[in-house]
């Protein structure tokens, strides 16, 4: 049951990251095309949204039901062993690190 509900909550995120990506994407996409300032802050705007609104749950979703399970069903740090599971872990450690640092300048304009 635990297990069941852990996965389902998973599964979820990953949907929900992977629809946020692709709204972002196609609004970015969107952003470079219009050259009046009020279509393109709105296309602005509702990347902040995809981002905010699915992108954000969607990635604390999987960390928090992955951490779980892996506490639970994985035998803790052992997941190390498991190399699809260490790729995971590793992969989304690297996603956050980036996401937080280079993208989140580059959104926020701060970058060069
Ligand atoms: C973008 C990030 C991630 C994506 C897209 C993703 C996607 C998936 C998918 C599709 C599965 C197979 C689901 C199933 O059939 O049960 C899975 C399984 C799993 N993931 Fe992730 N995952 C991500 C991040 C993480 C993170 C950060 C952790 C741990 C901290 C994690 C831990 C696990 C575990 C333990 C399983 C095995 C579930 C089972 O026993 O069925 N995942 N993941």
């Amino acid at each position: 049951m635990e297990y069941g509900l852990l996965r389902f909550f998973h599964v979820l995120g990953a949907v929900l990251i992977n629809a946020g990506l692709i709204g972002v994407w196609l609004a970015d996409l969107r952003s470079r095309q219009l050259s009046e300032l009020k279509p393109c802050s709105e296309a602005v705007r509702n990347i902040t949204v995809f981002y905010d609104g699915l992108v954000v749950p969607g990635a604390l979703l999987l960390l928090i039901s992955g951490t779980w399970m892996i506490a639970q069903f994985y035998g803790g740090w052992n997941f190390l062993h498991i190399p699809w599971l260490a790729g995971m872990v590793g992969l989304f450690a690297f996603e956050f690190v980036e996401g937080n640092t280079i993208t989140r300048l580059y959104f926020s304009g701060r970058a060069a």
